[in-house]
């Protein structure tokens, strides 16, 4: 016990003693609860009690998190406050009212970036709020961002920076420079943490809160908000068989696009639809080989099979570009990098992966460990789950589309996607787990119409939706907007939704076939085209949801929708925009994007 108790010198020995006695008797749930239960002010008779000033004085650490980095950071972040003697709470922003942060006076945020630099698809409603007219002024607040992301994409960290900028534009004081964490996140979210800690602990001790750690306002959403039904966002790995692997695309398409069906029984893990499925990907040995030999390590079998298994050797990203550079002395890679103008390190990195810039720039004397330094670490790729744990028990159903291109090398092919596609059949067995995601659920009321838009493997999730609906016999309308590339050979699932619309279980359908005439066709334009329905079906009540890319479907689709809104509601275009912010708050305006 430490020699000077937190507490001590506010409350009498005996009082401390009282309270210590009770903390040791109560499990955490219990403590969140009764820390909750005083900040709020308990017992308290007057406005100016001091609980309820230190409740004020608390800080706030929100996150923003679709894999749950961003908010493991954020509770240990909240832990660390806890534990220096500030009152706080830890809420994700998919929790968090967003009116309320005019109210904050500390507010720290942990926040990753998505799709094409877009928020975490829980954290969109506050996001589009506080980027939008409606974000009250925060003088008198101070805040704190960190961000989460990945530097091999274009817009790194893009949420956070949004973030910060926009909390200091609204009149918030920057307590300490927001900082951008890559993928190995852990040691400088560590350190920008424990250098933020006794800052704000001061800041609030300054401005008189004195209350300890106070985590109940997240007990409190976590037993009220359906995220509570899952303690983790991801099962534990488990071993699945390849039941069934069929290419869906007929003869002649440009695209390779696989139905596996894997087998998982016996395993106690649930899935339901709009989850996926976690698979642990190994690298193609021949490319582990291909990339070894010019380096001179080609003999190296522990090199071999720690980089089949442990590292990303497919996407090149700036970054390895700058340390092969630098290691190899390379001087036009080494300048490519210093551009300050990245279009063409964008450009030299098109049809390239890190195989082709070691056979291009070939480096001889590189020790096992630089190369392995200069890598990341392999993570697991996600797949939209294509079926429902009621009408396939047993069994998890994927769509994969196989990501290739040529380099001047020769075929290349995506890691996860090159595997699936190629490299496993019936009968192979991989680790894989569940990823939960509860912001892509059918809605509560089996009776709401839900509209569903999707193009290429944007539409396996639907496929559970719709499976899911036939088991319980929903009543509910169902509306799907389609897209690929063409008919003949690309309507993935085409027999599967046919039958569906005969038997009434989808209302309708709209199909968007981009190269099966000379103008281009997507999922947007059926959208306009369709502008009154849709917005009747949203007037209604439905729920929309759109599944797919990132970077050209999602943006598109969401501007279409504004249009919709903003012709068929009769509205300018910043109140389309809000319109559809409250649908996003209510989660009826769902995406999976990636
Ligand atoms: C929640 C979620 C659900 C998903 N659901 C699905 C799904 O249902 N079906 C599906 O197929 N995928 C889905 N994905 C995407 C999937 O997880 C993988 O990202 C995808 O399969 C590519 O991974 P890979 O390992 O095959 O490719 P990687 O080895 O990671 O390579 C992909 C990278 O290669 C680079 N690249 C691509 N083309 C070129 C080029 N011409 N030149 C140079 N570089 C290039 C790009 O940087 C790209 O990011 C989902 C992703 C998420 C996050
Ligand atoms: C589909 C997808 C898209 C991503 N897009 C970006 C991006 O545009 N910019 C970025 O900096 N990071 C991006 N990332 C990386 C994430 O921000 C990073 O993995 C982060 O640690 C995830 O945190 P979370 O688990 O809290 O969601 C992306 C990750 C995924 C899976």
């Amino acid at each position: 016990m430490s020699a000077n108790p937190p507490g001590a010198g506010l409350l009498s020995m005996e009082q401390l003693a009282r309270l210590q006695a009770l903390a040791r008797e109560l499990n955490p749930v219990q403590r969140a609860w009764a820390s909750g239960y005083l900040a709020a002010g308990a017992g308290a008779t007057a406005a100016n009690d001091p609980a309820s000033t230190a409740a004020e004085l608390r800080a706030t650490v929100l996150y923003g998190s679709e894999t749950g980095h961003a908010r493991d950071v954020a509770r240990r972040l909240g832990e660390q406050l806890g534990a220096s003697g500030a009152a706080v709470r830890v809420l994700g922003m998919g929790e968090y009212r967003p009116r309320e942060i005019k109210d904050e006076r500390f507010l720290l945020v942990v926040t990753a970036t998505h799709g094409e630099g877009d928020p975490p698809e829980p954290a969109r409603g506050f996001y589009e709020f506080l980027m939008g007219r409606k974000a009250p002024k925060l003088a008198g607040m101070q805040f704190a961002v960190l961000g989460l992301g990945d530097s091999s994409y274009e817009f790194f960290c893009k949420t956070a920076r949004d973030i910060d900028a926009r909390l200091e534009a609204l009149g918030g004081e920057r307590l300490c420079e927001r900082r951008d964490c890559d993928v190995d996140f852990e040691q400088p979210a560590a350190e920008w943490s424990a250098a933020a800690v006794p800052l704000i602990a001061a800041r609030l001790k300054a401005a008189g809160a004195t209350a300890g750690s106070v985590t109940a306002s997240e007990a409190t959403a976590a037993a009220t908000s359906p995220q509570a039904s899952f303690t983790e966002d991801r099962s534990a790995e488990l071993p699945a068989v390849v039941l069934d692997h069929l290419r869906l695309n007929g003869r002649g398409s440009d695209k390779a696009t696989y139905h596996i069906e894997f087998d998982i029984d016996g395993s106690p893990v649930r899935h339901l639809p709009g989850d996926a499925l976690g698979v642990v990907v190994q690298n193609d040995p021949a490319l582990v080989a291909e990339l070894l030999e010019p380096l001179g390590l080609g003999s190296d079998t522990a090199l071999a099979a720690a980089l089949g298994s442990g590292y990303e050797i497919t996407a090149l990203t700036p970054g390895f570009i700058e340390a092969y550079a630098r290691a190899g002395e390379i001087g036009t890679l080494a300048e490519l990098c210093a551009a300050k103008d990245r279009s063409a390190l964008r450009g030299f990195m098109a049809n390239r992966q890190i195989v082709d810039v070691v056979r291009e720039y070939p480096v001889k004397g590189l020790s096992a460990q630089t190369l392995k330094d200069m890598l990341r670490k392999l993570e697991p790729r996600l797949y939209s789950i294509a079926s429902s744990a009621e009408a396939a028990p047993g069994e998890i159903h994927v769509t994969v589309a196989e990501v290739q291109f040529r380099s001047r090398f020769g075929p290349r092919f995506g890691v996860g996607s090159g595997q699936l596609c190629r490299r496993i059949e019936p009968g192979t067995a991989l680790q894989v787990y569940v990823q939960r995601n509860e912001q892509f659920r059918l809605p509560e009321d089996p009776a709401t119409p839900v509209i569903m838009i999707g193009a290429g493997t944007g539409v396996a999730p639907y496929r559970a939706f719709m499976q899911e609906r036939e088991v319980q016999g929903t009543a509910g309308r169902a509306w799907l907007i389609f897209g690929e590339r063409r008919f003949r050979t690309d309507f993935l699932y085409q027999a599967e939704w046919q039958q569906y619309l005969k038997d009434g279980l989808l209302t309708r359908m709209d199909i968007a076939f981009s190269r099966d005439q000379r103008d281009k066709v997507y999922v947007q334009h059926r959208l306009r085209e369709r502008g009154r329905e849709i917005f009747a079906w949203l007037e209604e009540g439905a729920c929309v949801y759109v599944c797919g890319d990132a970077q050209a479907m999602a943006p598109d689709v969401h501007a279409a929708l504004i249009d919709v809104v903003a012709e068929h509601g009769a509205l300018d275009a910043e109140s389309a925009r809000e319109y559809l912010n409250e649908l996003t708050l209510e989660r009826r305006y769902r995406r999976d994007v990636y």
